[in-house]
């Protein structure tokens, strides 16, 4: 059987996953899509054979050609969409962030609770990623004793112009915050944020780089070091400490070449190239699940545990204070 999916919003990520649903995934085919700028919507289209232009993304969800639904438009748009699915029993895959509030999340997760079944996976796609997924086992199978802490670095090479320093957290962290969750098995409980010296390479209105630290619910502690304008490349860090043993993510390059008195490897460019078999990885496992017409991978809770979280680490950022991270009970459904 193939998945007919509906995307909503064909911007930089949705034309991405376009791209892998036709070109690299297999059992899904693209059969509808819409975006605000309906131009841009048609010259998407125009590349797929049959798919349809729908002139909003409530239509897309009604259409019942559509069997499953990809969210890939702007953050604070993507409530009342997810909501819509839920509403007509569809699975919807939709990219972080599952809502921009707490509110908005808790309005989801009532209305999943409400229909009784999960039918949303949030894009964390780092939980996807072979590195982390090592890691995980890793720790998993008490090689290194309990986690006590976890040092992660998110460092871009730069960013676009629209970024502001709210996004280093919301849109940038938001990913470290996720994947502590996934490693260390527990809840975040409490955010500090510091300002180290400023990088003379960042835009004036960017408090570049931060050092986020947050406490688990078991007593471990996460730290995340954001560098935004780091030049030389995409670098992502991560390691584990435990007990008896600490675990990392070693280098990304497929290949070390020895010259000359020294070694190099080759470092990402930006998210897309570091994550790439992750992000493939991630909506293949959708695809399958909803064919199977199951949810799997992040759910909704993990989407507005990171939302809170984050609005946690900005109010700890304005503060200057420790600030507490405070979950409503988990229903039984993300158990
Ligand atoms: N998982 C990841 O690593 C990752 C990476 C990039 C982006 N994202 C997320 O994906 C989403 C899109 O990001 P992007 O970089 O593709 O942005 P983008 O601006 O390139 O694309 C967003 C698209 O959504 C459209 N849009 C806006 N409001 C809409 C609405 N109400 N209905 C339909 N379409 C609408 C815009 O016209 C635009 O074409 C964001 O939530 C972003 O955080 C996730």
């Amino acid at each position: 059987m193939t998945l007919n999916v509906g995307v909503i919003g064909v911007g930089m990520i949705g034309q991405d996953h376009i791209r892998r649903l036709t070109q690299v995934l297999s059992g899904a085919r693209v059969v509808a899509v819409t975006d605000v700028d309906l131009n841009r919507a048609k010259a998407v289209a125009g590349e797929l054979a049959g798919a349809r232009i729908h002139e909003n993304g409530q239509d897309l969800i009604g259409d019942d050609d559509v069997d499953a639904v990809i969210v890939a438009s702007w953050g604070p748009t993507h409530e009342e969409y997810v909501l819509a699915c839920i509403a007509a029993g569809k699975q919807v895959f939709c990219e972080k962030p599952l809502a921009t509030t707490r509110e908005a999340c808790e309005r989801i997760l009532d209305a999943e609770t409400k229909a009784g079944r999960r039918l949303v996976m949030v894009g964390f796609m780092r939980r996807y990623d072979d590195g982390y997924r090592a890691m995980k086992d890793t720790i998993a199978r008490g090689d290194i004793g309990a986690p006590l802490m976890f040092h992660s670095a998110h460092r871009n090479a730069t960013v676009p112009g629209h970024y502001v320093s709210d996004m280093i957290v919301n849109d940038t962290c938001v990913h470290d915050v996720d994947i502590a969750r996934f490693l260390l098995d527990t809840e975040i409980v409490a955010a500090r944020v510091v300002k180290p010296r400023r990088n003379s390479n960042a835009a004036d209105h960017l408090t570049d780089p931060l050092f986020l630290l947050f406490e688990t619910a078991d007593g471990a502690i996460v730290d995340v070091e954001a560098s935004i304008n780091i030049q030389f490349g995409y670098d992502i860090r991560g390691e584990v400490v435990g007990e008896s043993g600490t675990v990392e993510l070693a280098e990304s390059a497929a290949v070390l070449v020895k010259r000359a008195g020294g070694y190099a490897g080759r470092i990402p460019e930006d998210w897309r190239e570091r994550f790439v078999r992750a992000y493939d990885r991630e909506l293949q496992e959708w695809v399958d699940a909803a064919t199977a017409g199951r949810s799997t991978g992040p759910s909704s809770w993990d989407g507005y545990a990171a939302t809170v979280v984050c609005d946690s680490a900005l109010a700890a950022l304005r503060s200057g204070e420790r600030v507490e991270v405070s979950l409503r009970e988990q229903p039984e459904l993300y158990r």
